[in-house]
């Protein structure tokens, strides 16, 4: 936790979209960290905060094991806002009456709101706002009503006695049309923050906070070739110098000349950091032989990962003296997917390989500088840090590769045929200029086969899919509208230059529901 900047602390109930209220925070250029709703009152008496946010969550505060914040939070006299079941929480603590609704409230809704209240000062009195919620309350002593819905009398409350502001809807996510607006009021008018806060302060803050976890030990960290790992890789330099070690593992599953260019690119980019090159193509292709499973082969991946930087550090050991941490570009999307974070009750959608995959004796402590970023706050440190563009605004490739990339089994000859059509998506895209809009752009290999003609014969061969989509975080994104004719462009292509593939669709599903890979 910081000391120093003013900081608004998020109280975490377990939502899937809890982390998004910190972003959008941070947005605004105030200091925002996500800590368990248990956090010990004491602890947050120790530093500069301005404001507390109660998060949503699954739960409901009838439950036996309801979690319960501590009543001592309401007498910090800092201002509280309660988002869904943050905000039912206080009701239930302070007399209020929580009861499962009838109608229960999912997605877009209409609000009236007064506008002269501060959480919605200046805004319209009519908005769109996102609901998610099964309990409301339906009673609460000495409140001001300050929004309203058809099915929701407490849509946003004010408790003066308590200096807190509650609302049944998330503000946090994009479909609250005002939703960033009502944060910064929160923030600004009502917690009196400056909003002075930049991603330099963060640089320099964790810069300090990796020295003294790191103190004097080696650092060994996996560079992937993506944003986030390189980035990564140039902070903890920044910090401890010639103590880390990046190794870049070359898995059989990279993209056409991807380990060829990255080692190009890193000698360039990342200074003067110690790179190590480990061609592991054939250990992890044996590993992965007759695999079908898609969680089967992350965890795989993942693991040998780990087995290949245990035999790395070994080495080094040997040469220079033990490594005691092992240094991943994670991000909170990653995380969030794979596992609880906070401790709340988050469900499992994938493990991501350098989250899901860890063996627990794993000899080595995790150092994750980026665990609670998204990857565009991500980019933003890369470009302080100075980095260049090309490095930066790489698509984002995930750790397990074209490994999930490629469904059922994984072999040699679907990697090169993937590989050539891959290229083929990524080139046209890029030619068209396009690849600065769309977050991700790549071809899947898929294991269904279909009859064509070329010439006067007949085919049957693989389908192939294109896969491009929008997106800001990866939390959420669309399918991108790519013009017909590059679209038209690709398929020809891939059709007539790559053996083994006949037929080409696209892919036009959002996430949700799907995921931005097909495993
Ligand atoms: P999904 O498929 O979960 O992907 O919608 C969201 C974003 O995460 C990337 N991704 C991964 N990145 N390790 C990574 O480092 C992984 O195991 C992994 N799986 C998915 C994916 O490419 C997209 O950008």
């Amino acid at each position: 936790m910081s000391k120093n900047n003013e900081t608004i602390i998020v109280l975490d109930f377990g939502s899937q979209v809890t982390q998004l209220i910190a972003r959008r925070i941070r947005e605004i250029n105030i200091y925002c960290e996500i800590l368990p709703y248990t956090t010990p009152v004491e602890e947050l008496r120790k530093i500069n905060l301005k404001g507390i946010i109660l998060s949503g969550g699954p739960a409901s505060v009838h439950l036996d094991n309801a979690p319960i914040v501590d009543k001592a939070l309401y007498d910090l006299k800092v201002p509280i806002l309660g988002i869904c079941y943050g905000l039912q929480v206080t009701a239930f603590l302070n007399n209020g009456i929580v009861e499962p609704s009838n109608e229960r409230e999912f997605g877009r809704t209409e609000i009236k709101c007064d506008n002269s209240s501060d959480l919605f000062y200046d805004l319209p009195k009519e908005q769109t706002v996102w609901m998610s919620h099964g309990d409301r309350i339906k009673d609460i002593p000495n409140v001001e009503i300050i929004a309203e819905s058809e099915n929701c009398h407490y849509a946003g409350i004010k408790i003066p006695q308590l200096n807190f502001y509650g609302v049944q809807f998330h503000p946090e996510v994009v479909h609250t049309e005002y939703g960033e607006a009502i944060l910064k009021n929160f923030a600004m008018r009502i917690c009196d923050c400056s909003g002075n806060w930049s991603m330099g302060d963060f640089i320099s803050e964790e810069i300090a906070r990796i020295q003294e976890e790191v103190g004097d030990e080696r650092v060994l960290l996996g560079l992937s070739g993506g944003v986030d790992s390189s980035v990564a890789a140039v902070l903890i330099h920044k910090a401890i110098g010639d103590n880390l070690t990046c190794v870049f593992v070359d898995n059989g599953l990279l993209r056409k000349d991807e380990a060829q260019s990255v080692q190009d690119m890193y000698k360039e980019h990342i200074g003067n950091a110690e790179l190590i090159f480990v061609d592991a193509k054939e250990r992890f292709l044996n590993k992965l032989k007759g695999i079908t499973d898609p969680e089967r082969k992350r965890k795989i991946i993942g693991y040998e990962f780990i087995e290949v930087f245990r035999d790395e550090a070994e080495k080094i050991k040997q040469n220079r003296g033990d490594v005691k941490f092992l240094g991943q570009g994670t991000l909170y999307p990653d995380v969030i997917e794979s596992k609880s974070v906070h401790g709340g009750p988050a469900s499992v959608i994938k493990s991501h390989h350098n989250v899901g995959g860890l063996p627990d004796d794993l000899e080595l402590s995790l150092l994750e500088p980026f665990k609670f970023l998204f990857k565009d706050e991500v980019r933003k440190i890369g470009t302080c840090l100075g980095m260049d563009d090309a490095l930066v605004w790489r698509q984002p490739f995930p750790g397990p590769g074209l490994g999930i990339r490629i469904l059922e089994d994984i072999t040699v000859d679907k990697i090169e045929t993937l590989q050539e059509a891959d290229a083929i998506v990524r080139f046209e895209l890029e030619a068209a200029g396009l690849n600065k809009t769309i977050w991700q752009y790549f071809a899947v290999l898929l294991p269904v086969k279909t009859v064509g003609v070329m010439g006067d014969e007949r085919t049957y061969e693989n389908v192939c899919a294109i896969r491009a989509i929008t997106a800001t975080d990866g939390m959420t994104g669309d399918w991108a509208h790519i013009p017909y004719d590059i679209l038209g462009k690709m398929s020809s292509r891939i059709i007539n230059e790559v053996h083994g593939i006949n037929r080409v669709v696209y892919d036009i599903t959002s996430k949700p529901p799907g995921t931005i890979e097909w495993e």
